[in-house]
This record gives C-alpha cells, sequence and structure tokens, in this order.
C-alpha cells in the first residue's frame, strides 16, 4: 500500500461514514463532516491516515442538528437574556438540572449551590490551579493519566508529582506515603500540597475504572491528611456496559466534602461547545464563582448554557447519549474484538466499561518507538503510551470513538500485520 495517502477504498469508507447522520433532524447539504478540515478544527490527520490518536468523537456522532435548535429554542425562551452577562457560578437552569442529575446519579444530595459552570474541564482545571493553588504547589496526578492536565499544572507553575496506579487506578497507600512526603521518586523539594487530581472512572489512557473499596479507602486517606481531591470525570457518563455499572463518583462518596468533581460535555455533546461544570461543597463553590473571572465576566458560557439546559430538561440530551453509548459500545466491540481475534497473545487487550479508549500492552520484544513507526507505516495513527506517564511495558492508547466499525476492523487489522510481521498491513484482501 501507498502510506499516508488516501487509498481508494478508504476514502470511499470515509465518506459513507461520515454520511450516516444520527436519527434526528435532516443532514444539511452541505455535510458537516465535510467541514472538518485543518484551520477549522484542532487537528486533522493526512487523508487516508486512519486516526486512533486523539480522544475526539467521530464527525457524524456530533449532533449538529439537536444542538442548533437547542439555542435556537434558548434564544426564543430567554431573549435578550441570552446575550447579557450570565450568573456568576452559571445559570441557574442549567445548574438546577446537573444537581438532579448528580443527586439520581450518586445517591447524595446534591444542589445548584454545589454547582459552577465551567468553560470545560481544561478551563476548570486551570481555574483551580491559579485559584486554589500557588505557584510552586505540588499536585499529586496518577503516574500513568491525563498528560494535558499535567501540563495546564505545569504551565501554571505547579509540580506535578505522581503517584504510583495499578491495574484499579492510584494506590491509596501510595497517595498515604506522597501525602506524609515519604514515597521515592519526589523532586527533592516539597511545596505545599495543593490537590490530589486523578480521574477513576473510564480513565484516560487506561479505560480503568476504580471499584468501591478502592475509592473509599482513597478518600479516607485523603481525608485523613486534609487534602483536597480533584475528581476529572469527563467521560463519566459513558459507561457502555449495564453490568457491572461504575461506583458512584468520588464526590458523591465523600457527600461533596473534599472533593470537586470535573463533569463536560465535551465527550457527549461535542469539544466546540466548551461547556462543563464543577460539583463540590457549597461554600468552596461560593468562593470559586467569587474569582475576579466571574465577577467581571459572569458565567463562564452563557448562552451554551441555557442551551443545553433545555436538551437537559426535555429529555434530548439523555435520548443523544443513549445512541452514542450504543455507537460507542459497537466501535469498542469491534475493536476488541477483531484485536483479540488476530493480535499474539503478549498483546494485553482489556475491554474498559466506558470511554474512549483501549489501552495495548505490547510485550512483543518491540520498543515503543518501533511500534509507533510500523504503526505509522501502516498507515494507522495511534498514541504513544509514555505520553501519558510510566508504562512498564511498552503500550499505546487507541480510541475507538473517532471511527466507524468498518475503518476500525481495518485499522486493527493494518496493526497486526505490522506488529507481527514487521512489514506494513497489506491493502489487498483487507475487507471494509
Ligand atoms: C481526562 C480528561 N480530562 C479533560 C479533558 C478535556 O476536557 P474538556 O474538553 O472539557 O476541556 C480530556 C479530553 O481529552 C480528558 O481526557
Amino acid at each position: 500500500m501507498r502510506t499516508g495517502t488516501a487509498s481508494r477504498t478508504d476514502t470511499a469508507l470515509m465518506a459513507r461514514a461520515g454520511e450516516r447522520a444520527l436519527p434526528y433532524g435532516v443532514a444539511h447539504p452541505l455535510s458537516h463532516t465535510r467541514q472538518w478540515r485543518r484551520g477549522v478544527v484542532q487537528e486533522v490527520a493526512p487523508t487516508g491516515i486512519l486516526d486512533l490518536g486523539p480522544g475526539y468523537i467521530e464527525p457524524a456522532l456530533l449532533p449538529v442538528e439537536l444542538v442548533r435548535d437547542a439555542y435556537a429554542r434558548a434564544l426564543e425562551e430567554y431573549g435578550s437574556a441570552t446575550l447579557g452577562y450570565g450568573h456568576n457560578p452559571g445559570a441557574l437552569p442549567l445548574r438546577a438540572q446537573l444537581a438532579a442529575r448528580a443527586g439520581a446519579q450518586g445517591g447524595h444530595p446534591c444542589g445548584p449551590e454545589h454547582v459552577v459552570v465551567t468553560a470545560g474541564t481544561s478551563q476548570a482545571l486551570y481555574l483551580l490551579a491559579t485559584s486554589l493553588a500557588a505557584p510552586g504547589d505540588t499536585v499529586l496526578v496518577e503516574n500513568l493519566g491525563y498528560d494535558l492536565g499535567q501540563q495546564i499544572f505545569r504551565d501554571c507553575s505547579l509540580r506535578p508529582r505522581r503517584v504510583a496506579v495499578d491495574e484499579s487506578g492510584m494506590l491509596p497507600e501510595e497517595l498515604d506515603r506522597a501525602l506524609a512526603g515519604d514515597a521515592p521518586g519526589g523532586d527533592g523539594v516539597r511545596g505545599r500540597i495543593a490537590f490530589v487530581y486523578l480521574t477513576p472512572t473510564h480513565h484516560n489512557p487506561t479505560g480503568a475504572t476504580m471499584p468501591l473499596e478502592r475509592r473509599r479507602r482513597l478518600l479516607h486517606v485523603a481525608a485523613e491528611h486534609d487534602v483536597l481531591v480533584v475528581e476529572d470525570d469527563a467521560y463519566g457518563e459513558l459507561t457502555l456496559t449495564d453490568d457491572p455499572v461504575p461506583p458512584p463518583p468520588l464526590a458523591a462518596l465523600a457527600g461533596y466534602r473534599g472533593v470537586i468533581r470535573l463533569g463536560s460535555f465535551s465527550k457527549t455533546l461535542g469539544p466546540g461547545l466548551r461547556l462543563g461544570w464543577l460539583e463540590t461543597e457549597p461554600a468552596l463553590a461560593e468562593r470559586i464563582a467569587s474569582h475576579g473571572l466571574f465577577v467581571s465576566g459572569g458565567s463562564l458560557n452563557h448562552i451554551t448554557s441555557l442551551a443545553v439546559s433545555g436538551l437537559l430538561a426535555d429529555g434530548g440530551y439523555d435520548r443523544h447519549l443513549g445512541v452514542l453509548r450504543a455507537r460507542l459500545r459497537r466501535r469498542r466491540d469491534t475493536l476488541v474484538d477483531v484485536l483479540r481475534g488476530a493480535m499474539d497473545h503478549r498483546v494485553r487487550i482489556r475491554r474498559p466499561q466506558g470511554g474512549f479508549f483501549l489501552w495495548l500492552r505490547c510485550d512483543l520484544g518491540l520498543s515503543e518507538d518501533d511500534l509507533l513507526a510500523r504503526a505509522d507505516r501502516a498507515g494507522v495513527r495511534v498514541a504513544a503510551g509514555s505520553r501519558f506517564g510510566v508504562a512498564h511495558v511498552p503500550s499505546v492508547r487507541l480510541a475507538f470513538s473517532f471511527n466507524a466499525p468498518a475503518l476500525l476492523k481495518r485499522a486493527a487489522r493494518r496493526l497486526t500485520t505490522a506488529w507481527s510481521s514487521g512489514t506494513p498491513g497489506p491493502e489487498n484482501g483487507e475487507e471494509p
């Protein structure tokens, strides 16, 4: 095959995948997937590359018509109030909806006073890093975790310090040691510890979900040391398996004391909305919303908050989530099944309960650089495991969220061939 360029079958498959609209509204004549191009969106892989790298939703699964109607309805219902400065902690209709959902899902009462609307999790991390920490402070993070969150901390002059994890997430005894100041691997200078940052549900990159008992033990350790926990729950709404369901969020288990849970609509409705929220104890929520950013500018994303609150109220969001989860489940299962059926048994793959990612531990005698170079030559983009921290075996992350099942099958076959023989996957004989 020609690498790095589109094969005709790939291009046809991608076009077909892009045309399948979600089951609401009508497809606009100028399909939105055709606007998915460089200079408009964050990143576009070269034509023909099967991109399993970034944690994006496939363009055809982004609910363009649903969101368009939601903005129109918000403008009709709230009129000029959509264009005013929004209420500082976020418009009450959205906070009330979010609190009701959190209460129902987490099993602990939650009211609008627990909620502050943000412009997404990245912005919330920046806000916490600048308002609850001082330059030079330490943030305890998973030794395998969301790298870009750590970049935000570093850019705010904080010091991320890694705490060991196993396949269930952060280890309570290691957190205890780090908080007591006697853990190895520190940078020798121990500033104040501002907070602990972790992703206990549908983890990026490993896909792992922390069991209930581990959650309780971690919360116990954090409470003993009186340290704040920041729970990144960006994938919390994307459980793809009914049995078992993930345990409640840390925030709900702690009754919101000493924990800030971060939520986002980026992984469900679309990151272009730049809409998220945080949940925590009311006094801390009030303190956060008293930051000059809110006092000066009001709610962080006001018109979008009102549009999305309408979708939460009328069931449109939940109907969309149902469709999205089913589509993601099929993508996850396709990728896992094809890889497990064809890959060398030394490649360890766990089927995640939810989220966007598969984590492959590849004990094949190939270095991570080899794995990536061979994938690249075969026309498949994957994310390097080392980007996310310490991986003891060469590992890669594959996103199943960005491609239709037929393309995922194709990518899996190419990777299998590339990593087993050292030669890129053949184009001929590949079935869509
Ligand atoms: C764990 C995690 N947190 C946060 C984000 C970014 O979220 P947002 O788009 O809401 O800023 C991502 C996106 O990849 C993520 O994986």
